[in-house]
Order: C-alpha cells, then sequence, then structure tokens
C-alpha cells in the first residue's frame, strides 16, 4: 500500500496571523518522517462562503465550487494536522466552517493538532476534538500546545519553535500518534472497499 498522505491545514487566514510559524515547524518535523507523504493546505486557498449548502454534504451534494474543490481535496489525505488558533476560548470560525464544507471524505481518518495561545489553544483543541469525533474522524492522544511564555517568545522573535525542546518532543509524539492511525484506517479502509466489491459482484 502506498504511504499514507498527511495534510497539514493552516486553521486561520487573517492578514496579520500566527498560524504560519507553527505550519512550517510542523511540517518540517512532518516531513522528515519516513513513512509518510506531507502537503500543507492552507484555508485561504479555499475561501468557503459562511455555510450555505441546503443540507450536509453527507447528504445533498454542495452546489459552491469552492466546497466541491475543498471536498476533492479533502478525499486526498488519509490524516491532518490542524493549527488551532483560540478564539474567545474556541476554535477560529475559518477552521468550523471548514469541517462543516465536507462530511464522507473525514470519515474514518485522524486528526491531530497544534494548538498556540494562552493555555497552548486547549480549550479550542478540546472543542476540535468533539467536532472530529462527529465527523467519524479519529482525534489522537498527543497535541502540540505552544502556550504563553513560548508563544509570546516565538511570536517576538526571541525564540524558534524549533529551540524549544519540549515542543519539539510534543510535535514528534503528535505525529507519531497521527502516522499510526493512519495507517490502521487506511488498512481498514481499503478492507472495507474490497468487502464491498466482493458483494456487489
Ligand atoms: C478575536 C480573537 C479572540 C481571541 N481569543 C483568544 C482566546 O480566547 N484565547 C487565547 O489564548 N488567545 C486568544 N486570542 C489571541 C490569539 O491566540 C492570537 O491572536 C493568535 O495569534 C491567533 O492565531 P492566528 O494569529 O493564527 O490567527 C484571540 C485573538 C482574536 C483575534
Amino acid at each position: 500500500m502506498s504511504k499514507p498522505k498527511i495534510a497539514i491545514v493552516v486553521g486561520s487566514t487573517r492578514a496579520a496571523r500566527f498560524a504560519d510559524v507553527p505550519t512550517a515547524w510542523i511540517a518540517k518535523i512532518a516531513k522528515a518522517h519516513a513513512d509518510i507523504d506531507v502537503d500543507v493546505v492552507d484555508l485561504r486557498d479555499f475561501p468557503l462562503p459562511f455555510f450555505d449548502e441546503v443540507a450536509s454534504s453527507a447528504w445533498v451534494p454542495s452546489t459552491n465550487e469552492v466546497a466541491l474543490r475543498w471536498q476533492k481535496k479533502v478525499a486526498e489525505y488519509d490524516g491532518f494536522i490542524f493549527t488551532a488558533a483560540e478564539y474567545n476560548h474556541a476554535p477560529t470560525a475559518v477552521l468550523k466552517n471548514a469541517f462543516d464544507y465536507a462530511a464522507n471524505e473525514w470519515n474514518k481518518k485522524p486528526a491531530g493538532f497544534v494548538g498556540y495561545g494562552s493555555v497552548g489553544g486547549a480549550r479550542a483543541v478540546e472543542q476540535l476534538r468533539m467536532i472530529a469525533v462527529e465527523l467519524q474522524m479519529a482525534p489522537v492522544k498527543s497535541a502540540v500546545h505552544i502556550a504563553w511564555g513560548d508563544f509570546l517568545a516565538v511570536r517576538q522573535v526571541e525564540k524558534k519553535l524549533d529551540e524549544i525542546e519540549h515542543l519539539n518532543q510534543a510535535a514528534t509524539a503528535l505525529i507519531n500518534d497521527v502516522v499510526w492511525w493512519a495507517k490502521a484506517l487506511k488498512t481498514a479502509r481499503k478492507a472495507d472497499a474490497i468487502d464491498e466489491e466482493i458483494k456487489a459482484a
């Protein structure tokens, strides 16, 4: 079986976002893992309107062209790592909207999170884990939380993320979890597809 494909999804889109810094850092570590292929997927490249379809695409196909392109993109991947900014103790609206705009394409795939902010994005990450479960994803245990002291030091360019050892260790644990689940679930999805083919024959 080919290597699992993992998307690092950039979960905030504002012009002044910090997200590019953790994205570049986690992407570099993930790309060094021999067992996966890794892409950065930027929500800025998928300017979805606020959800405006007649139903979830699980039930009724979407009509919006960006939505269709987004669903096709999500379907390409076997697992996801999301950067998770925290806005008012919650995930960014743009990331929640992007979750809502796909459905089956998320199913039976792992989700990991790189949170940042005063408490390392922990409140946003916990909410994202619940959203992921509803989308039949497997949110992994390990996560990166870039908390206040480190977040400020990196934002003020006093430090780089790759100089902070406990964050490098957390990143490795997160990626290892995502890789394990991506392999296991890719195998399981393939077995399901073979069963379906046999039943249809
Ligand atoms: C509307 C808004 C609400 C915020 N609320 C929180 C919050 O609840 N907790 C937190 O840790 N940081 C909060 N922040 C600060 C963000 O952590 C910080 O701006 C971070 O850089 C946001 O990620 P981004 O730059 O990738 O958009 C908030 C920022 C904004 C713009």
